[in-house]
């Protein structure tokens, strides 16, 4: 049985101050049903590393580099991610995509770089509300799906998260038939190209304005197998009852 996932992406947000959340996580979840992943900003992934090192948390990146080194100014590469202790990364989130242009194949050079580096890359896809709007929802994430993600990607290496963008931030949620549709596209699509056994094995995260008052419902969608959560995830009280409501629909 694969294990469920329920992610924060704490985006450009904390401080030293914010690894209270962290320890407070730790005490609370000492034996969970699921897997829990708390990504930080780069600045706190030694720390949050290190205080999670005897415990089921999991710390994780935003981004990575596609090269594992040389001149790039700013830049993090996926072994450097690895090296501080993260076992996981984002990539491809709508944020990037958009603010930095990243293109689908950039995004599939970096899930290749963080399974080099040994990392589970989170790959992350979703349609704008105008794609929405235009029927073009479907078509946008096969088109995602197939070149954000390298032939080498497996269930045990690589994460989906669908995140409509228009939910992301917004307070705004699909309606559940929205969602069921978009994730058993996604699991159809992976069982076409990498079959049906190999497909199922993959986790599936919705992503987008998911809180503890609406986190059972959206659990409880078929194909539906964790969440990757934003402004939720930065405080303890928010998160660990999501953490909870995905327990209980495991
Ligand atoms: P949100 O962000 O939960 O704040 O909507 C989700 C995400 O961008 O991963």
């Amino acid at each position: 049985m694969k294990r469920k996932l329920v992610a924060g992406n704490w985006k450009m947000n904390g401080t030293n101050a914010s690894l209270t959340t962290l320890q407070t996580l730790i005490a609370t979840h000492r034996n969970p049903a699921v897997d829990i992943l708390i990504c930080p900003p780069a600045t706190l992934i030694v720390q949050a590393a290190g205080l999670s090192a005897d415990s089921p948390l999991q710390i994780g990146g935003q981004d990575c580099h596609s090269a594992a080194s040389g001149a790039h100014t700013g830049e993090i590469s996926a072994p450097m991610l690895a090296d501080a202790g993260a076992g996981a990364v984002i990539l491809g989130h709508s944020e990037r995509r958009e603010d930095h242009n990243e293109s689908n194949a950039l995004v599939a050079q970096k899930v290749s770089a963080a399974h080099a580096a040994d990392l589970t890359a989170i790959i992350c896809l979703g349609e704008s509300l105008a794609q929405r709007e235009a029927a073009q929802t479907l078509d946008v994430i096969a088109e995602q799906l197939r070149h954000s993600l390298p032939d080498t990607a497996t269930g045990a290496n690589t994460v989906i998260a669908y995140e409509p963008i228009w939910a992301i931030g917004t307070g705004l949620t699909p309606s559940t038939a929205q969602v069921q549709e978009v994730h058993d596209f996604i699991r159809a699509l992976l069982r076409d190209r990498f079959g049906p056994d190999a497909a199922q094995a993959f986790r599936l995260l919705y992503g987008g304005s998911v809180k503890p008052s609406n986190a059972a419902e959206i659990f409880a969608i078929p194909n539906v197998d964790g969440a990757l959560v934003g402004g939720a995830s930065l405080t303890a009280e928010d998160f660990s009852p999501i953490v909870t409501a995905l327990e209980n629909a495991s």
